[in-house]
């Protein structure tokens, strides 16, 4: 079944509340966080503080993608604040077995991220520790980038790999997706969809776009 993961880096946070709860309405499966610290990607977004107030807002799973140079240095934070999923960057932690046992240990999903420059089967050895293998679809910093198109076969190539070594884990895709180019995302084999422009740009309203893209993923 796939999962519409709203990014809330495009929501208007005069009502961020208010719009988390219209993408649930609509369908969202959780809430998708994304945090940046200026040196690992260019733009600087949001902290743990997010997480503490919405998190009485909604019941929905709040995970948190860190694309942050240094991710030990914010878990604790973003787990205190209720965070139900860490996922952070290979490139930042070429050996993540420690953080990923100690997000582990506390009961939480995890997840590692790579982006379109890297090699999808780097990420392999530890697909076998992880509940989430996120292939960036844009050069991560800003919303509202368009879709690589080369990502398909990047997709294609982590599928099969999960499907090989542990095909409980999810496939998130993150950049891009929209009406247009979800369906071939979720051909390649994305399960995980983060769409931001999509659903707080969308002329229809969060509600309506997020059951839209549910339902152009397959749902
Ligand atoms: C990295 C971020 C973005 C964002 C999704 O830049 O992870 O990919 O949330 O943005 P949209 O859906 O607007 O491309
Ligand atoms: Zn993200």
């Amino acid at each position: 079944m796939p999962a519409i993961a709203p990014s809330i880096l495009a929501a208007d946070f005069s009502r961020l509340g208010e719009l988390v709860k219209l993408t649930e309405a609509g369908g969202a499966d959780r809430v998708h966080v994304d945090v940046m610290d200026g040196h690992f990607v260019p733009n600087l977004s949001m902290g743990a503080v997010v997480v503490k107030g919405l998190r009485p807002v909604t019941k929905l799973p709040l995970e948190v993608h860190l694309m942050v140079e240094d991710p030990a240095k914010f878990v604790e934070g973003f787990l205190k604040a209720g965070a139900d999923g860490i996922i952070f960057h290979l490139e930042v932690q070429p050996d993540p077995i420690e953080l990923i046992r100690h997000v582990r240990g506390h009961g939480k999903k995890v997840g590692l991220a790579f982006n379109p420059d890297y090699d999808p089967s780097r990420i392999e050895p530890f697909l076998a520790d992880i509940d989430l293998a996120l292939c960036m679809t844009v050069f991560p910093g800003f919303g509202g980038q368009a879709y690589i198109p080369e990502s398909n076969s990047r997709i294609r190539q982590l599928r099969a790999a999960i499907e090989k070594l542990n095909p409980k884990c999810e496939l998130e895709v993150d950049g891009g997706i929209d009406r247009k180019t979800i369906g071939d995302a979720a051909k390649a084999g994305a399960n995980v969809f983060v769409a931001g422009t999509a659903i707080f740009g969308d002329p229809t309203g969060p509600t309506d776009a997020t059951r839209a893209l549910h339902k152009l993923a397959g749902g």
